[in-house]
């Protein structure tokens, strides 16, 4: 067999396997979480609060909050249930190299279309299901593409990063969402 064969066939079967494991997964969002709906007006509706690179150096993150979680965060600090924050997620631009391109001032520039649209909702009862590892102050996560159709993610990994930040509600924008430093 020669190299590209063998190749071929390692990449037929990486494919099989691949599509074996994309069946066994529910076509919604995870069983132990919750599907959110999109909050489709969000553009309108929502105060949008901050764009910055992301901490992955590969993307920008531009983010809108409703007026329960504007409102709860610039008042007593604290994001009630019914909180919705939206993060749009945009590729940065690449160079030849396939590195992240910036800008003079040593941003990221911003591809023309957006990746995917990131959500957290926060729902009363909704850390029950999880263990106590993943608890994350009744936070809901979800994933959705930038026309609003649920991607069915599995939202463990979100809770795993958001799950630390038990001093800023669970959020790592907080302090811009608040318009104050953390205490
Ligand atoms: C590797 C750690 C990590 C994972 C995994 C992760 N996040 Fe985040 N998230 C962050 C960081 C860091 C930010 C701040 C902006 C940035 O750098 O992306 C953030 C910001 C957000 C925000 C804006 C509100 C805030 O907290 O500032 C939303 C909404 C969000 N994430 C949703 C999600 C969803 C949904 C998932 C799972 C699909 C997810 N996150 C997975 C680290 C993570």
């Amino acid at each position: 067999m020669t190299g590209f064969t063998a190749h071929a066939v390692a990449a037929l079967s990486f494919a099989i396997g691949m599509s074996a494991m994309i069946a066994s997964v529910p076509a919604e969002a995870a069983e132990d979480d919750v599907a959110l709906a999109f909050p489709a007006d969000y553009k309108t509706e929502f105060t949008h609060y901050l764009t910055a690179d992301r901490q992955n150096g590969t993307q920008i993150i531009s983010i809108y909050a409703n007026d329960i979680a504007l409102n709860g965060a610039r008042g007593d600090g604290k994001l009630p249930y019914g909180s919705i924050l939206v993060g749009e997620l945009t590729p940065a631009l690449k160079d030849a190299d396939g590195e992240p391109m910036q800008s003079m001032l040593g941003h990221l520039i911003g591809a023309e279309e957006m990746a995917a649209i990131a959500v957290m909702q926060r729902i009363e009862g909704n850390d029950a299901k999880w263990g106590e590892d993943l608890k994350v102050g009744d936070w809901a996560f979800d994933v959705f593409s930038p026309d609003g159709e649920n991607l069915g993610k599995d939202t463990t990994s979100c809770r795993e990063c958001h799950t630390p930040l038990t001093d800023s509600e669970f959020l790592y924008s907080y302090e811009h969402l608040a318009m104050k430093p953390l205490e």
